[in-house]
């Protein structure tokens, strides 16, 4: 595919949120792949050339998005209001974003709506200088196997929102799956999604949806994955890069098999798995069938809970999740109770992991280290210390799970050298 398929973005060029709009798809790959090479070079990160997979396509290149977080603004100042992504290198700048291509069709529904009624309505926007204002995000997500649709206005407490009004829209709207309508109030002075308080206004305050043959919970203001075809493959061959795991007829991805009870051929069923960052236990539940006991960790309460409320669901009774700073948790596990790891998982914010963090799992001395990144620089600036401390790159596969974005996923396995 070397046409620009993305010519047909309406916002190419101009929407700051697809940085790679305005180039052919092969030539993103490509630019991908260069990035991840050039991040390890820059490190002298060790491997050999065949341990390197080439980059992987995502199976859809549109609509694999389940999470949009809008912001309201304006384009010009003192234009009109604006509802969408900021504008490409102008940070202070909303455009409207109701064709964007990546998300499924029912958002673009929903955010033309909720423009309109935004125009209509005589509220203000939050300023991003003056910190005043009343409309700050919408934020939707989707189970893209359920259909499920959480809805989420977020605002400052300066005006007050006429929620009946404001839910009847919504519901009005005629989109199917509408599982929940949120108000958050949000007072904060950084631009991110955080909570003062939050109102149910109609239905529940999560979706579900389903992955890696599980049901998941997703809590309004949980992490989970954006693109989760993507992430099905690229789990799959994560875990068969791990030893003790079921691989299929042709030996190539691994049968996930999530459930204590479905322990896999030539697992360790006494052995303990360390999931580092496991936000809504994604990884830990995933390759909790072959493990004695996975122990995830992340800092989110919220991700937490829906991360144990997902063991349940799947009848998996062996993961256990710990809400704290990785730092922390790792630094007080004995106190804690908690066996020591066999095996480690981590992938950490864009940001990697923490140094003392990194120190603290290489202390382990582990015969291998499964580190999931979302970040390639940062991946080889971790990979640099962990070589210097014995380990080598073994093997890294390449995922383009956000097609027309910069963003490339990495799955590394780390072995002792
Ligand atoms: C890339 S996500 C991991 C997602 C996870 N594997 C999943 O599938 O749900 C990174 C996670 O690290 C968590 N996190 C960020 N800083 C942390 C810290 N200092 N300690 C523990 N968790 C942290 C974030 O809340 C987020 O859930």
């Amino acid at each position: 595919m070397s046409e620009a398929v993305n010519e047909i973005c309406p916002h190419a060029g101009i929407c700051g949120g697809c940085a790679y709009n305005n180039i052919p798809y092969e030539d993103q790959l490509a630019i991908k792949m260069d990035a991840v090479q050039g991040h390890l070079a820059a490190n002298n990160i060790v491997v050999r050339p065949v341990d390197i997979r080439p980059i992987r396509q995502t199976s859809a290149l549109y609509g694999y998005r389940n999470k949009m977080e809008y912001s309201f603004g304006d384009e010009v100042k003192d234009g009109p209001m604006t509802l969408g992504m900021h504008k490409s290198g102008s940070y202070m700048s909303v455009i409207n974003t109701t064709g964007c291509l990546l998300v499924p069709q029912s958002f673009n529904v929903i955010h033309a709506a909720v423009l309109d009624w935004a125009l209509a309505s005589g509220y203000s926007f939050h300023h991003k200088r003056t910190h005043h204002g009343f409309l700050r995000n919408l934020v939707l997500r989707c189970g893209v196997r359920t259909g499920e649709i959480l809805v989420n206005l977020v605002t400052s407490s300066e005006d007050e929102l006429d929620e009946a009004l404001f839910s009847d829209l919504i519901l009005g709207l005629g989109v199917e799956g509408v599982v929940g309508i949120l108000h958050t109030i949000n007072d904060r002075r950084s631009d991110v999604v955080a909570v003062d308080s939050v109102r149910v206004l109609y239905g529940r305050d999560h979706y579900f949806d389903e992955m890696l043959g599980m049901r998941f919970r997703v809590g309004a203001f949980s992490f989970f994955q954006t693109n989760i075809e993507a992430v099905e493959s690229m789990m799959a061959e994560a875990a068969a890069l791990i030893p003790g795991q079921a691989r299929d007829d042709r030996g190539g991805a691994a049968v996930v098999t999530p459930g204590a009870a479905v322990v896999t051929p030539g697992a360790d069923p006494g052995s303990t798995l360390y999931d580092i960052y496991c936000g809504t236990g994604t990884i830990a539940l995933a390759l909790s069938g072959s493990v004695g006991r996975a122990i995830g960790i992340e800092l989110i309460e919220d991700s937490v809970t829906s991360a144990r409320e997902n063991a349940r669901l799947n009848g998996i009774t062996n993961c256990e999740f710990v809400c704290g700073d990785a730092l922390e948790v790792l630094e007080s596990a004995a106190e804690r109770g908690l066996p020591a790891p066999d095996l480690i998982t981590v992938d950490p914010p864009r940001m990697g992991l923490h140094p003392k963090a990194l120190k603290r799992v290489i202390a382990y001395g582990l015969p291998r280290i499964l580190y999931v990144s979302c970040n390639p620089k940062t991946f080889a600036e971790n990979m640099a210390v962990m070589q210097n401390a014995g380990y080598r790159l073994a093997a890294l596969g390449v995922y383009d799970n956000f097609p027309f974005t910069k963003h490339t996923e990495l799955v590394g396995l780390i072995e002792r050298s």
